[in-house]
């Protein structure tokens, strides 16, 4: 048996649809088990400056449908200090804290992965990010929602650039992963995306404008994953100088693909890996990401979750090609 007696619970990183649907998850099913549950507002700031309440399931009433995490959130660079991570030790310490629920993307498991190796703490990881980056898990709480997101906004591009017979360059966002854009151009019938995963050697710009635009198509669309150098504004200049025929328009999505009420398939994922978070405590696990593969709950080590190289499915690039046509 754990002796855990009570779970803290914090969101961080860049917000996600169903971040409130796991925080939820988290405090009615710790609570049905036993548990205390206290909540942690501003991510990692918030246990380094003690902004520390407990919850009830009143607290998580009417919250699993609305976007954005209502404990905030925050890329706290005060963690990434060894005062920083002492002060939140001691926080969590004073508070009684036993163990950390952590929802958030890469950057914040690699934080709740190395607090636990220095402070040997007990952290659950809940994969909280759009970018779906996250290894050893299929999908990731947010990715889901921000994809269906992108193609509302690809249907209605798609007619300005067909009334106006121009190709758009669209910039969806992922970080350094291009699970969004390859993901949705294949769901809006975009004719090509241009990925990082499929960047090495490969001109994807010079690739997609050699197989020709169909002559009876006179407007296409590209999805751009997002990238410090070669975001849409690169691939949209180049175009312009290379293939000056044809008349080019950018848009990039930003932040509005973070926004919105979560997919019911992201709800779910947020709550049955809520859930896991909670049993996985219960079995005396430590140090890990609850994950879903082939629909069922996973035990991921926090070490693997954060591996940069997630497995890219590189038929769907043959997909996309082979449909666009
Ligand atoms: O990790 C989620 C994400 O939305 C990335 O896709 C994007 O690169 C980044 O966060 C943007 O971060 P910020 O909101 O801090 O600008």
């Amino acid at each position: 048996m754990s002796k855990i007696k009570t779970i803290g619970i914090l969101t961080s990183g860049g917000d996600a649809p169903g971040m409130n649907a796991a925080i939820r998850a988290v405090t009615r099913a710790g609570i049905y088990n036993g548990f205390e549950i206290k909540a942690v507002y501003r991510g990692y700031e918030g246990l380094i400056t003690g902004d520390i309440k407990p919850f009830t399931t009143e607290n998580v009433s009417g919250i699993i449908g609305q976007g954005g995490t209502i404990l905030k959130t925050a890329r706290s660079k005060g963690f990434t200090t060894k005062e920083g991570r002492q002060q939140a030790y001691d926080n969590l310490v004073s508070q009684g804290i036993d163990a950390l629920v952590v929802i958030g993307g890469n950057g914040s498991l690699t934080g709740a992965m190395l607090f636990a190796q220095e402070f040997d703490y007990c952290c659950i990881g809940l994969p909280g990010t759009i970018d779906n980056d996250l290894y050893g898990t299929d999908s990731t709480i947010g990715y889901d929602t921000t994809m269906n997101t992108i193609v509302e906004c690809v249907d209605r591009i798609r007619d300005t650039a067909q009334s106006h017979e121009r190709i758009f360059f669209v910039e969806v966002m992922g970080r350094d992963a291009g699970f969004l854009a390859q993901n949705s151009a294949i769901a809006s019938g975009a004719e090509a995306a241009i990925i990082p995963e499929d960047s090495t050697n490969v001109d994807q710009l010079a690739r997609f404008m050699e197989r020709g635009i169909r002559k009876s198509k006179r407007s296409c669309i590209v999805i751009v994953s997002e990238s410090p150098k070669c975001g849409a504004m690169y691939y949209a200049d180049r175009v312009r100088n290379e293939f000056p025929d044809y008349d080019v328009r950018v848009s990039i999505l930003g932040h509005l693909q973070r926004g919105g009420r979560p997919s019911a398939r992201d709800r779910i994922l947020a709550s049955s890996t809520g859930v896991g978070a909670i049993e996985a405590i219960i079995q005396g696990q430590r140090n890990i990401m609850v994950g879903v593969r082939n629909n069922e709950v996973v035990y991921v080590p926090l070490s693997e979750a954060i591996r940069s190289d997630k497995p890219f499915d590189k038929k769907l690039i043959k997909v996309l090609d082979e449909l666009s046509i």
